[in-house]
């Protein structure tokens, strides 16, 4: 391996690492904590819309054609008015889906609307606020475009918004710049977990509205909801200037690496023109199947999933307070992830992993990856600014992809070996 080939790699391979995600990934354990894996895929859902779609196709072959073709860029229009219709109806977006389904677009996955927009809109030198810890799906992409990340505090409530306006006056004082961008995943945050209240959305949108600053909303986890939760902050974003709002199929259908996304119109223009360069278009016969699933299925496919990702939550949080040594964990009412964090400060939860966890077929994604290799944290008191460093001493815990019994066990095991560490 290295680069005796002699080739002259970009400057970003040498200080950008592979995804941690996708590092883990090759891992087969018996215990499986670690990525966002959905468990609880509507498999026979999807076996009948193939079957379905099969004899559809044999009947009409122009259709198949068209189905098996490119297609356009933003994604098949069918398909966007499914999507504004379940966005205006059950996420509450203030879309009109007859008129308005134009302003739905997608992409592979909810992962290259990330990229996209930062690659539309980060020059070197832009600075970014998050929360910390951070999706490390955004924060390496970030950073791997020049971005200067500003992380601030977060409770058990999510980001916190006094924080974030201490964060842009303390970025003009200091880069003479005003943030570019907020990010922030609402409902059930990865890593954390946390729900971010209705006041705080309100805050945060007033905050970015008066200082001109998009906030990416990444809605991630808004269909795995095990109580009702807030309107979406895209619900203030009445003129659809000030939210770019990011969904996925990918925990809610199936992992067919579809996102969509409702953007402001001129950033919609040129985060497509920057898709059309990296893919020319989403696959059209995954976006039918999709589109056969959100008109037919959904409904009853989350009432079947949403009480099953409850019980292993509810698993995993029982598990950890029976098991495992003092620390504190948050307390999600959604999504894919419980984060818990060790009261000995230098302990490290990437060594142990390697060390024990693995070899004791346990694994779960070290908390270190979750803040920006380079960046910048504001401190306690919201006047400055030092480097960010990541917490070593915490750990994300997925609880999606195992039965309740499977993390009762693997969760009183790493308990187990926790405590005979610490
Ligand atoms: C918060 C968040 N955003 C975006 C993504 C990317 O999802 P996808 O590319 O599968 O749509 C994930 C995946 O785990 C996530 O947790």
């Amino acid at each position: 391996m290295g680069n005796n080939e002699g080739y002259a790699f970009a400057t970003w391979t040498s200080f950008i690492e592979e995804s941690q995600i996708r590092a883990l990934l090759k891992y087969n354990v018996k215990y499986y904590f670690a990525g966002g894996k959905p468990g609880i895929v509507p498999t026979g859902v999807f076996a009948k819309i193939m079957a379905d779609l099969s004899e559809r196709y044999k009947k009409d072959p122009a259709m198949a054609l068209d189905d098996l073709n490119y297609g356009p860029t933003a994604g098949q229009p069918y398909f966007l008015k499914t999507l504004a219709e379940r966005l205006c109806r059950v996420r509450g977006l203030p879309i009109d889906c007859e008129t308005q389904w134009e302003r739905v677009c997608i992409t592979n996955g909810s992962q290259q609307a990330i990229y996209a927009l930062l690659d539309t809109l980060i020059d070197p030198g832009d600075v970014i606020v998050t929360p910390s810890p951070s999706y490390l799906g955004f924060l390496v992409p970030a950073v791997k475009l020049g971005a200067r990340v500003i992380t601030v505090p977060t409770d058990l409530d999510g980001i916190m918004p006094e924080y974030v306006d201490k964060a842009i006056r303390v970025s003009e004082e200091k880069f003479g710049k005003t943030p570019d961008m907020v990010y922030v995943v609402p409902e059930s945050d990865n890593p954390k977990g946390t729900t971010l209240p209705w006041k705080r959305r309100q805050s945060l949108f007033d905050i970015c509205e008066s200082h001109k600053i998009l906030i990416l909303e990444d809605a991630a986890y808004a269909e795995i909801q095990f109580k009702k939760t807030p309107k979406p902050i895209k619900s203030l974003d009445k003129e659809n200037e000030r939210v770019a709002y990011l969904g996925t199929t990918s925990k809610e259908a199936a992992v067919l690496r579809v996102g969509y996304s409702v953007l402001p119109d001129s950033v919609k223009e040129q985060v497509m023109k920057d898709k059309g360069y990296l893919d020319l278009c989403t696959s059209s016969f995954v976006q039918r199947i999709l589109d056969e699933y959100y008109r037919k299925y959904i409904d009853e496919a989350m009432r079947v999933a949403v009480p099953k990702y409850k019980e292993r939550c509810a698993a995993m949080a029982k598990a950890i307070d029976a098991d495992f040594p003092a620390g504190e964990r948050t307390d999600p009412t959604g999504g894919f992830f419980i984060w818990w964090r060790s009261e000995k400060r230098d302990f490290d939860s990437s060594e142990f992993m390697q060390r024990v966890a693995i070899p004791n077929d346990v694994m779960y994604v070290p908390g270190g990856p979750f803040y920006p290799i380079s960046g910048f944290r504001l401190t306690d008191d919201g006047t400055d600014l030092v480097a960010s460093v990541p917490e070593p001493n915490t750990m994300r815990l997925g609880f999606s992809f195992e039965e309740p019994k499977l993390i009762a066990e693997g969760i009183g095991r790493l308990g187990k070996l926790l405590s005979k560490e610490l």
